[in-house]
């Protein structure tokens, strides 16, 4: 079944530079949980460039992978808004460029035979392999290099963990325009339900600076490993915590303290998830997705919560999947019978799409 899906369940087809990461770490990366951390596996960009490799052996791989990119044509497009040949080739130059340790030699691809060698950070028949997966699996680009460009961060993600999108990079920008008028919001308690790879948590950390402190909660202890190893590469681990556990479960100690409550969560309707492109409903995480039959049950349980962890004057803001969503939500903090919210407001998405909710606790 093709549906037409109100979030954007592609990928972004335009990378942002790369700035200067923390590469190495020797410190045990650490969330506070009742299972053991587990190791995150190693994005490419981080790994050292050891494998010298031909030219020209490089050149046949990148030939092979862009005339297997190509016989895609529109297919994929057509059967589930998938990518079509063109994104995936600019896809195969973000492979190439996370591989290749010196960048200046990727244009000599296209020169005949040069007898240089290149120094790759990955083995070139596990490039073979990787790019097998894009194609004939549908293996998402982000999982296969492990890492995805949002804002101005770089963010280790693999399979099993939810690959940050662009839309949700506004909630960074609300609550910076939000404490930048409001000091007390600025050093309080925020917490980030539901925090995937740490993406928004590192945001609002970074925005907070070091006056603030965040909370970065998620039940998927794999999330929480990556979402510790951002926050560590970040250098962000006396600012943001990670804990896992369900929803506010672990938040007993700051009930009634929090200055910011952000999240989104899964907010898919169940029946629509076997629509979505492959690349989502068949290798990203259900828990991340799967919000109940309507979509909303995640939403209304954090916007009850919401309530009773927040202080007065605290603010909170909600992904949603859409305008059908952020009206049914209004409504419902404006009729609240305790009158616990006040100021619920619906902001659009940088597609103008009715996509947030956001408000206070009175
Ligand atoms: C749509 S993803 C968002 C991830 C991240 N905040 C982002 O925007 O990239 C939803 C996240 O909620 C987490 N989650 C789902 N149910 C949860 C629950 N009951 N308690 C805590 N986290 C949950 C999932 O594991 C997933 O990481």
């Amino acid at each position: 079944m093709k549906i037409s899906l109100i979030r954007t369940y592609t990928f972004p087809i335009f990378r942002k530079p790369s700035l200067p990461f923390h590469s190495t770490f020797h410190k045990p990366i650490s969330f506070s949980s009742s299972s053991s951390s587990l190791k995150p596996k190693t994005a490419i960009f981080l790994r050292p460039p050891t494998h010298s490799t031909p030219l020209s052996d490089l050149k046949k791989w990148y030939t092979w992978a862009k005339t297997l990119a190509s016989s895609v044509g529109s297919s994929f497009l057509h059967s589930d808004n998938g990518p079509d040949a063109s994104l995936l080739c600019r896809e195969l130059n973000w492979l190439l460029e996370d591989s290749v340790e010196d960048h200046s030699l990727i244009p000599q691809l296209g020169i005949q035979e040069s007898p240089q060698n290149v120094n790759l950070r990955v083995d070139l028949d596990e490039l073979y392999c990787l790019w097998k997966e894009r194609i004939e699996k549908r293996k998402p680009l982000q999982y296969l290099v492990g890492c995805e460009h949002w804002r101005d961060l770089v963010l280790c993600v693999e399979e099993g963990v939810f690959i940050p999108r662009p839309e949700t990079e506004l909630m960074v920008d609300m609550v910076s325009d939000l404490i930048e008028k409001n000091e007390e919001l600025r050093e309080g308690l925020w917490v980030d339900l539901g925090t995937g790879s740490g993406a928004i948590a590192i945001g609002i950390g970074r925005v907070l600076g070091k006056q603030g402190k965040v909370i970065a909660i998620d039940l998927n202890p794999v999330a929480c490993s990556v979402a510790a190893l951002n926050v560590q590469r970040y250098g962000l681990q006396d600012e943001i915590e990670v804990r896992r556990g369900f929803w506010f479960e672990t938040l007993k100690d700051v009930e009634g303290k929090l200055s910011g409550v952000v999240s989104n969560p899964p907010y898919i309707p169940s029946d629509h998830i076997s629509g979505l492109q492959a690349e989502v409903g068949e290798h990203e995480p259900r828990l991340a997705l799967d919000g109940g039959p309507n979509g909303l049950e995640d939403l209304l349980h954090l916007c009850n919560g919401a309530a009773s962890m927040l202080k007065p004057g605290g603010f909170f803001a909600f992904e949603t999947n859409g305008e059908k969503h952020c009206k049914v939500l209004v409504d419902y903090l404006e009729n609240d019978p305790a009158g616990r919210f006040c100021n619920a407001k619906i902001v659009s998405d940088i597609a103008g799409i009715q996509r947030f909710v956001t408000g206070f606790r009175r």
